[in-house]
């Protein structure tokens, strides 16, 4: 079983609109919402994948409450942390006409040393029956900084491979700390915490501070990994227009599930391209697009360098 931990968790509400005005009052006849944040969407990958996951969070309020009713609904399973605060919002308006979107996240419930206690023992209680620990996100406001590092530490006491998904300081404090199996920043994120885009470079960088290896994705262009002593690249075989948030989400579900059967990091990188092309071809982050998905992996290579 993939265990993931999102420790602030959002309900992902998406406002569409014909066309989007500032300074307007507009009617909205498109609403959909669902149990987000990255962990989630990477479960959510998993069981479309028909792997099985468990989704491990913190929930609090009457927006948690609509979480874990659609958790229950799209039949993930999960285990949360009951919250004295109330569980955010990330409001998604997508103007149509312009073919993009605008997001408003809300920063998330201050979380208490004792409910922050409280997620390390149910991620511990969960890694009895895990085959990888999935980090993914940010940490709400209050959770101490090195969070990250502290639930990949609990897996890698155990020898269980840890993916980690995250960006800035809480990137290099889960690196140091945690010493996850797997990293994956994006381009940007690698920048920003290293001051590098080239992926070599900062790949290695991470690898000296305690990464196992690195997986950093480059959006349309696709995905590098790199381990102390090689590296691959695969570029989408095809440029997909679409939905691309949550792709690196629907990357990660890949490269875990690799982990958790012994793959190689070839045949991870391989199945992570395809997969995240085949997420922005749906419009929902958290799902793919199954046929597109198949179609890819069987065009797409890997090459070293
Ligand atoms: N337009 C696209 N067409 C095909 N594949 C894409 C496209 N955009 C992204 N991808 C694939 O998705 C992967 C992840 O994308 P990206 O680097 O944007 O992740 P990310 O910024 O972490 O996304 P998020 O955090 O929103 O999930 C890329 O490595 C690439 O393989
Ligand atoms: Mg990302």
């Amino acid at each position: 079983m993939i265990v993931t931990v999102t420790p602030n968790i959002a309900l992902d509400i998406t406002y569409s609109l014909d066309s989007f005005e500032l300074y307007s009052s507009m009617r909205v006849y498109d609403v959909a919402e669902r149990a987000g944040g990255k962990g989630i969407n990477v479960s959510r990958v998993l069981h479309e994948l028909g792997i099985s996951t468990m989704a491990v969070g913190m929930v609090g309020g009457v927006v948690g409450a609509a979480i874990t009713a659609d958790l229950v609904d799209s039949n993930i399973d999960h285990r949360l942390v009951s919250l004295a605060g109330q569980t955010r919002r990330s409001i998604g308006i997508v103007d149509r006409s312009a073919g993009d979107a605008t997001v408003l996240n809300e920063a998330g419930p201050q979380v208490s040393a004792d409910e922050w206690a409280d997620l390390l023992s149910l991620v511990r209680e969960q890694l009895v029956s895990a085959s990888v620990l999935v980090i993914s996100g940010s940490l709400p406001p209050a959770a101490p900084l090195e969070g990250v590092g502290q639930l990949a530490s609990l897996a890698s006491e155990t020898d269980i491979p840890v993916v980690v998904d995250t960006s800035g300081t809480a990137l290099i404090a889960a690196v140091e700390t945690g010493k996850p199996a797997l990293v994956k920043p994006n381009i940007h994120e690698l920048a920003d915490a290293l001051g590098t885009s080239d992926p070599v470079a900062g790949g290695r960088d991470l690898i000296a501070r305690g990464a196992g290896a690195v997986a950093v994705s480059m959006g349309a262009d696709g995905m590098a990994i790199i381990t102390d002593s090689q590296a691959w690249r695969a570029r989408p075989p095809e440029f997909i227009k679409g939905n691309p948030t949550g792709a690196g989400d629907a990357s990660v579900s890949a490269l875990a599930a690799g982990l958790a059967e012994g793959k190689g990091w070839e045949e991870c990188l391989r199945n992570a391209v395809a997969l995240s092309a085949a997420a922005v071809a749906h419009p929902q982050a958290g799902s793919f697009d199954s046929d597109v998905y198949h179609r890819l992996l069987d065009i797409t290579d890997v090459e070293e360098f």
